[in-house]
């Protein structure tokens, strides 16, 4: 087990990851007044878990599973029952589930009686990895993604791997896909995944790999909470085209599609030599080793014209970040058309050698 501290101006928050995480620290918060926010999934796997520890009698909001939960109805809902059920100004928000529920519960906590205390029990590999810690909160809006949130650090995020066994293969992938990310941005955990290619799944190795990822999001919030200096842009590495990808295929989750945008970008920072070709292939065989095959998809052009929305963006260029050697990344602004050229490019060699 580890502790992580992430001292963020004002706000103090303590990530405690590992196994036995939840049962050392979820009950001990079972004398606060509690509002549990989870999904409709998380409620059928995990109710009685939730049950046992913070009592029967405990509210509790389910959100609808998957993206379509995070909506301004909902979040209502989640105020309103907060209001029904009389919390006070020092009660706590758990929001136990992925991303969906951390991102949304997050935002009630920050909005009720202008801030409670949140504590985040990620109960996928992506939100322990990555949407748990850090301070973001959103609902989409108007179709919009993400776009009403707020920043707002949870007191304390209980990250323990006994919840990892229920998720579908589907979503150990997508966390993966956010793990490989890290890999391309610090040595040592891309170190961790080369000397575990073929393991990569395995429970022991996902516990190790976690605190690793969780500390250097952390180290990177420290710096750069608000996302002003640049460095948080740097968690973005693979998003600009997955993103893309994601908004016009959809057929694959959040963590796959950064995974195939990392591929692609990849192919963009060899061609522009940020990125050395022996690297560059050791990324590629991580990212092989999770997805097994890289799509090579036909209509790239419509797809990356969507990367014109990306936040990153500046001007009319298309901003993304790469891999540039062990531990560094470049951030590279391209012209749209060269942009479109070279994943056309990277679609067409995909082809060849299928
Ligand atoms: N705030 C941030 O910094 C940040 C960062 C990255 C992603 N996000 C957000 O996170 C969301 C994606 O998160 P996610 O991938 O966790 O998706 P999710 O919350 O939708 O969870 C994925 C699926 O797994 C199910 N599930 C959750 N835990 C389970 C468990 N232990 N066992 C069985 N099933 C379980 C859920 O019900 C859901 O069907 C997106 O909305 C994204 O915008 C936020």
């Amino acid at each position: 087990m580890k502790d992580i501290v992430i001292e963020t101006g004002i706000q103090h928050s303590v990530v405690h990851c590992g196994s036995g995480a939840y049962e050392k620290y979820a009950y001990a918060l079972a004398d606060r007044q509690i509002f549990v926010v989870t999904d409709s999934n998380v409620f059928a796997w995990y109710r009685y878990e939730i049950w046992k520890t913070f009592g029967d009698e405990v509210p509790i909001y389910i959100v609808p599973a998957g993206e379509t939960g995070k909506t301004l109805r909902n979040l209502t809902a989640i105020l309103k029952g907060m209001l029904k059920y009389g919390m006070k100004r020092n009660c706590t928000v758990i929001a136990f589930g992925g991303g969906v529920v951390g991102d949304i519960a997050g935002l009630a906590a920050s909005l009720y009686m202008r801030g409670v205390h949140l504590v985040q029990i990620p109960t996928t590999l992506l939100a322990q990895v990555d949407s748990s810690v850090g301070g973001k909160t959103a609902i989409d809006f108007e179709g919009v993604k993400n776009v009403i949130g707020s920043f707002y650090q949870p007191e304390t995020v209980i990250a323990d791997p006994r919840f990892l066994t229920t998720l579908a293969d589907r979503e150990i992938r997508c966390g993966l896909g956010e793990i490989v990310k890290y890999g391309a941005l610090n040595g040592e955990i891309f170190d961790l995944l080369e000397r575990n290619i073929g393991n990569l799944t395995s429970l022991e190795f996902l516990e190790e790999i976690t605190s690793l990822c969780i500390q250097h999001k952390a180290d990177v919030v420290i710096r750069d909470e608000h996302d002003l200096n640049g460095l948080r842009k740097t968690l973005n590495l693979g998003h600009t085209t997955g993103h893309a990808f994601e908004l016009y295929y959809r057929k694959k989750s959040h963590g796959e599609f950064v995974l195939i945008g990392m591929y692609y970008e990849l192919y963009i920072a060899e061609k522009l030599n940020t990125c050395p070709r022996n690297y560059s292939e050791r990324l590629k065989k991580l990212i092989i080793d999770v997805l097994k095959k890289v799509p090579a998809y036909d209509d790239v052009e419509a797809a990356a014209e969507l990367a014109k929305f990306d936040k990153k963006n500046v001007d009319k260029q298309i901003s993304i970040v790469v891999p540039k050697s062990i531990g560094e990344s470049a951030e590279l602004k391209l012209d749209l058309d060269e942009y479109i050229k070279m994943l056309k490019e990277c679609a067409a060699q995909l082809k060849e050698r299928k």
